[in-house]
């Protein structure tokens, strides 16, 4: 099986005090392509950690992460970035959506971060909005939007650029129940559609139930059981 992300050894300490807190303590995992892989453990498990760590957002104090057979390690920040930026979609669970700027505008953000020319990119965005359903809404500015429709445009936002990776942390945890499982189906649709490989981290067992498999954080671990 083809390995998009192969994680070994993976550990993350911050500074506490005079010592150290080890946030992430030895993490070994293969996330085969295609797979949607659901991350669950408690609040302070140290999944958004993790998270951070294989998103290149935060870098690992050592062990190793190859993605689609490159070694982040061996990257320079700049092409770290862009790795980021065409590679992988975020989606948050408090949408981190820029409150300025229309569903619309939102959306095409990584595309023009990417170069590509505005009207092109507004079509794309305008695409993508109709694949979550929200293409009545492009103008609208988040205030003007509920959770799950800010939820939407971020999703929108994370797949607008055709990543290979989506990392949701805890992308149903600010919504109620009915609006998160609609949510959840959403991503699910679109990871299959879309040929997508995903983690999601969760604290919702429906969420996790509609991924391929489930791991569980503690303490900075994989265990069998919490
Ligand atoms: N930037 C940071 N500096 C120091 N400690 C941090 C930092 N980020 C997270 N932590 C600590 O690391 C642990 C794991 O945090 P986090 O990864 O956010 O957990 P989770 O997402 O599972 O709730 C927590 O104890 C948290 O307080
Ligand atoms: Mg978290």
């Amino acid at each position: 099986m083809n390995n998009l992300l192969e994680v070994r050894k993976l550990y993350k300490f911050y500074p506490s005090g005079k010592g150290k807190l080890e946030v992430i303590r030895g993490i070994d995992f293969d996330l085969p392509a295609g797979q949607m892989l659901a991350i669950v453990g408690a609040s302070g498990a140290g999944k958004t950690t993790l998270l951070n760590l294989i998103g290149a957002l935060d870098r690992p104090d050592s062990g190793s992460i190859r993605f689609d057979g490159v070694a982040l390690s061996s990257l320079p920040p700049i092409e770290l970035a862009q790795f980021r930026n065409r590679k992988i979609g975020f989606i948050f669970q408090f949408y981190h959506l820029l409150p300025e700027f229309t569903a619309l505008e939102n959306t095409l953000m990584p595309c023009l971060l990417r170069g590509m020319p505005l009207p092109e990119a507004q079509q794309r965005a305008q695409n993508m909005l109709e694949k979550v359903e929200l293409a009545d809404r492009s103008h609208h500015r988040p205030a003007e939007l509920s959770g799950g429709e800010q939820q939407r445009v971020a999703i929108a936002r994370a797949l607008v650029g055709e990543p290979k990776l989506i990392l949701a942390d805890e992308p149903t945890g600010n919504l109620d129940s009915v609006t998160g499982e609609k949510i959840s189906l959403l991503i699910r649709r679109l990871h299959d559609k879309n040929g997508l490989t995903s983690i999601v981290v969760t604290h919702n067992e429906q969420v996790a139930a509609k991924c391929d498999r489930v791991l569980h954080l503690k303490d900075g671990q994989f265990v069998e059981k919490l």
